[in-house]
């Protein structure tokens, strides 16, 4: 089965007229990076509170660890949106990625129950071992702009990488992109908000939706050095702890077993 027919535009009327009052959504046919519209805007003082900005393409989009994230017009869900904790101290919102990993995953097994999507720490949405969605977080002075790629309708040949899928390719077919978004932000904003109001049952949700913690690891840290263990928690900073002690804010993890 093709899947061009899946390949419906994004609607903003109809994703702000159902979304959570948190969020304004606007959509752009094509621009280099939401994250960096959204900083430009922020930098300029035009941004706000629950703006999100989701683009059918992007010609420069970027990814963690200064890769880039591309993908053909229309075929993946590609969205920027700005956020401040208010109560929470900034050495927590480590955890922000993780909270929006986590309503990422809560909305596809509500789609589908049976669906084996789960997180890899700290952002990475995986089928199996292969990567559907990312996650790009920025703290600018006080405030996050957290922007996510989703892989939706790409066939195998579209895929940027061999370990990439899409939520087509592991039978999400059909999908309905301005729904998709619209449960994501409610599902992110309500759990923002819990954990800004200082719940930590993010804790739990996220332990039972990671496929990395439990297992034999190895990290690359930004400096290039690797290291092995077994990941046995996330920190109160939301760093990933493993077996020996060790902390880890920033790398990019293999899961050996
Ligand atoms: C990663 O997997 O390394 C993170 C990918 C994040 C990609 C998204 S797409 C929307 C937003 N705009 C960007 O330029 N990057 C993020």
């Amino acid at each position: 089965m093709g899947s061009e027919l899946n390949r419906k535009a994004l609607g903003a009327a109809v994703i702000n007229a159902k979304i959570a009052p948190y969020w304004r959504v606007s959509v752009v046919d094509v621009t280099e990076s939401t994250q960096n519209d959204l900083k430009d805007l922020l930098s300029s003082h035009r941004a706000h509170i629950g703006d999100v900005i989701a683009a059918e393409y992007q010609s420069a989009g970027r990814g963690r660890l200064d890769r880039t994230f591309s993908a053909p017009s229309h075929s993946a869900l590609l969205f920027s949106f700005l956020i401040t904790p208010f109560s929470r101290a900034k050495d927590s919102w480590g955890w922000i990625p993780l909270l929006a990993s986590a309503a990422i995953v809560e909305t596809l097994r509500s789609i589908d129950s049976s669906a084996e999507v789960t997180i890899k720490w700290p952002n990475d949405i995986l089928f199996g071992e292969k990567k559907v969605a990312g996650l790009l977080c920025e703290t600018i002075d006080g405030e996050v702009i957290v922007g996510v790629g989703i892989n939706i309708s790409m066939a195998e040949k579209e895929l940027p990488v061999s370990h990439a899928t899409s939520l087509f390719l592991e039978g999400f077919n059909n999908l309905d992109r301005d729904f998709l978004l619209i449960e994501i932000l409610n599902n992110f904003s309500r759990r923002f908000e819990e954990w800004d109001a200082g719940s930590d049952e993010v804790a739990a949700t996220y332990r039972k939706f990671s496929s990395t913690l439990g297992r034999q690891v190895r990290i690359e840290l930004p400096q290039g050095t690797l290291i092995e263990g077994i990941a046995t928690g996330i920190s109160a900073e939301g760093e990933l702890v493993l077996g020996d002690g060790a902390h880890v804010s920033v790398g990019d993890v293999v899961h050996l077993r």
